[in-house]
């Protein structure tokens, strides 16, 4: 299937912040490359939970290297989420570190993150509903002092649907458009590294593939993703690198196409 977008694409980078990628051309298919000194993000043998709860993650790893979209699967409560909000700087992490190009940022508050270019649209309450749709994107701009007018239009260019819908309020949109309202304000930022969680949830196998060509044309643009994925199947096959979770703990990790060709991987959570 990725190679079916071999053609395709946002040949437009600049919403990438361009000191995140340097010359590097992104791919989506193919084989990986380690980038010199690690992945780009990574979320390295992490254990922790929430507050002073037990711990949910276990030495459990994520990471996306520049120009690639990594994608992490696994059941319901295996603690995809828990990982991404890791990573994300809102869970204490008792063991373990996440790096940000290099730098360790373990000790960094979310806000702090988003500074340092990351872009996390989390599962739930992901949008502003009572605000238009250009509100939402304008409140993705807060750490912005620069003028992001041609941020929104790339974004509009990006998401047409939303360039018409641009003064509706986000609440009255489907949740596919919602979707995009979320990707969008999350953009804003002109993030460096962009995290996912559950993009297509609750949408239909037609929205799930626009919004999957979505993502590919943003990770084009030059932004690595970090995505979560219910749809595990379709999702490895835009998956640079894959994981898959269980009960907090990496349990099969490999390129897209080596999860999708696993036996057990198959069996267990593919479906067959
Ligand atoms: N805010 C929270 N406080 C305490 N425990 C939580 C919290 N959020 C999640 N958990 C627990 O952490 C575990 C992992 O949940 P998490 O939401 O990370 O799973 P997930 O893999 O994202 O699941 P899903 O596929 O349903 O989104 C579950 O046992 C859940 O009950
Ligand atoms: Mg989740």
């Amino acid at each position: 299937m990725s190679d079916a977008y071999g053609d395709r694409g946002n040949k437009d980078r600049s919403i990438a912040n361009p000191d995140g990628q340097g010359s590097v051309m992104p791919k989506v298919s193919g084989k990986s490359h380690a980038a010199p000194g690690g992945p780009f993000l990574i979320g390295d043998t992490m254990t922790g939970g929430y507050g002073k709860g037990p711990d949910i993650l276990h030495a459990c790893t994520i990471a996306v290297e520049k120009g690639e979209i990594a994608v992490i699967v696994g059941p319901n409560g295996a603690g995809k989420s828990t990982a991404m909000k890791a990573v994300f700087g809102m869970l204490d992490v008792r063991s373990g570190s996440v790096r940000l190009d290099g730098e360790d940022i373990t000790e960094l508050s979310p806000q702090a993150r988003v500074g340092k270019g990351m872009g996390f649209v989390p599962q739930t309450s992901n949008i502003f509903t009572s605000m238009t749709v250009e509100e939402n994107l304008e409140m993705g701009a807060f750490i912005r002092k620069d003028d992001y007018r041609d941020t929104i239009a790339q974004i509009y260019d990006l998401f047409p649907i939303l360039k018409d819908k641009r003064n509706q309020a986000a609440g009255e949109l489907s949740g596919g458009q919602r979707q995009q309202v979320a990707v969008g304000r999350a953009l804003m930022t002109k993030p460096k590294v962009l995290m996912l969680d559950e993009p297509t949830a609750g949408v239909s196998p037609i929205v799930m593939d626009e919004l999957f060509d979505r993502i590919i044309e943003v990770a084009r643009t030059g932004i690595p993703i970090l995505m979560v994925e219910q749809n595990a199947r379709q999702a490895l096959e835009i998956a640079d690198k894959g994981y898959v979770l269980v009960q907090g703990a990496n349990a099969y990790t490999g390129t897209g196409k080596e999860l999708l060709a696993d036996p057990a991987v198959r069996k267990s959570f593919l479906g067959g």
